[in-house]
């Protein structure tokens, strides 16, 4: 089994769950590499000992990420920081030649996500890749599925989401996600979009423009001290997206969501698709439901089926048994071990979203505010 050293840059949720997720490594069956976690940097130190309880590998700790990235002992690192951080510490780490797994955005706007692009063509040796999981959902997978084989007929509409509701609640303190100078303009958007593009973009799909609706519903929040203080990032976004599929050129509607404000929605990510010859419904609301239609002539007859354990990397859970967020992570993980190791992805739907991915999705987002402030149509540059 070939070990990858990582260090992790940033030792918050995220960061814990990927030390999680190489804790559970041995769930995969068939990978020959895996990752193993050496070093950790965060912010606070109080951080640290839930790494180095769980983690005997981990030889430094520290708050200061240079010191991190000039350990030679460090291959590959993963960085989950606020997103103001993003574009200097990913070119920090690509300039130094570790591989990097970012967290989206992948740069807290557009000129950031092109200075980390312009930092890895530069090393062209780095491989770099940005989180992102929910496609790697059973029932998700099988609308993968039937994508590849053009099972659909000719798309009539596509529409994607996330939603969530926590936000709803007015005296829920604001925290760096809901203030633009650390969570970006984008607000819900560059938080929850490219969740909602992933496959999509996989698809091979174009989207050619945007209609988009932004809302700021809680336009102030506690803020932990006593007082109050203006949350000016969106809390949702409708954008209405005139896309092509490159098999037959021809338009179809795609709808994107990303909501922080869905009333009774928890962190709930859907992909419909509606076609000429089928029609598939996946909602993680409902995880082992998928909802299919298949049109033959004559009456059409939504059916459901019951998903599984079905994943692109086998596991030791058999195909019976239920699938969750954390499966869904370390599919990813090694989804995005599978294809360093050996230099493509598994299938076109098991691979890691790229960074050529995430700079779409920050044109897609910056066409979006343009579109919402003017009220009109925008062209997403290709
Ligand atoms: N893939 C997902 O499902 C998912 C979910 C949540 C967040 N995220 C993304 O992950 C990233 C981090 O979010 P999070 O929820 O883990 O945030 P978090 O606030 O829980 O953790 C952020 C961490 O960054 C550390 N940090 C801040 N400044 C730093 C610096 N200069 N050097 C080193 N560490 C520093 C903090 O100490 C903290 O530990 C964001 O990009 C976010 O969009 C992804």
């Amino acid at each position: 089994m070939k070990k990858i050293r990582f260090g992790i840059i940033g030792g918050g949720l995220m960061g814990r769950e990927f030390a999680s997720a190489a804790a559970r490594w041995s769930h995969l069956l068939d990978l020959d590499i895996q990752p193993e976690i050496i070093a950790v940097c965060s912010r606070s130190p109080q951080s640290f000992s839930w790494f180095t309880t769980h983690f005997p590998a981990i030889r430094q700790t520290t708050l200061n990420y240079h010191e991190l990235l000039a350990n030679p002992q460090v291959e590959a690192v993963y960085v989950a920081v606020p997103h103001h951080l993003h574009q200097e510490i990913y070119t920090a780490a690509i300039a130094v030649g570790k591989h990097l797994v970012g967290e989206k955005p992948f740069g807290i706007d557009l000129p950031a996500c092109q200075a980390i692009l312009s930092c890895m063509r530069a090393h062209p040796g780095v491989f770099v890749r940005c989180s992102s999981h929910w496609a790697f959902y059973p029932g998700a997978q099988r609308i993968a599925n039937l994508l590849e084989k053009g099972a659909f007929g000719r798309i009539i509409e596509a529409n994607c989401g996330f939603l969530h509701s926590s936000d709803l609640d007015p005296e829920r303190p604001i925290n760096w996600k809901r203030m633009v100078e650390f969570n970006g303009v984008y607000g819900c958007l560059g938080d929850l979009g490219m969740h909602v593009l992933h496959l999509p973009l996989r698809a091979g799909w174009r989207l050619k423009n945007v209609r988009a609706i932004l809302m700021d519903i809680v336009k102030e929040r506690p803020d932990g001290h006593g007082g109050r203080v203006p949350c000016k990032t969106w809390d949702n976004a409708t954008l209405f997206c005139e896309t092509t599929e490159p098999a037959s050129g021809e338009p179809f509607p795609l709808t994107l969501k990303t909501s922080r404000i869905a009333p009774g929605q928890k962190n709930t990510w859907y992909v419909e698709i509606y076609g000429t010859r089928a029609s598939a419904r996946y909602s993680t609301a409902e995880p082992k439901g998928l909802d299919f239609l298949n049109y033959t002539g004559g009456e059409q007859v939504w059916g459901r089926l019951q998903t599984g354990y079905e994943t692109p990397f086998k596991t030791i859970t058999g195909a019976n048994f239920e699938f969750g967020f954390t499966d869904g992570f370390l599919q990813m993980w090694a989804a995005c071990l599978y294809e360093f190791g050996h230099g493509q992805p598994l299938r076109q739907f098991a691979g890691c979203v790229t960074a050529e991915e995430a700079a779409f999705s920050h044109r897609l987002f910056t066409a979006a505010l343009e579109s919402h402030r003017d009220s009109r149509v925008v062209d997403i540059p290709g």
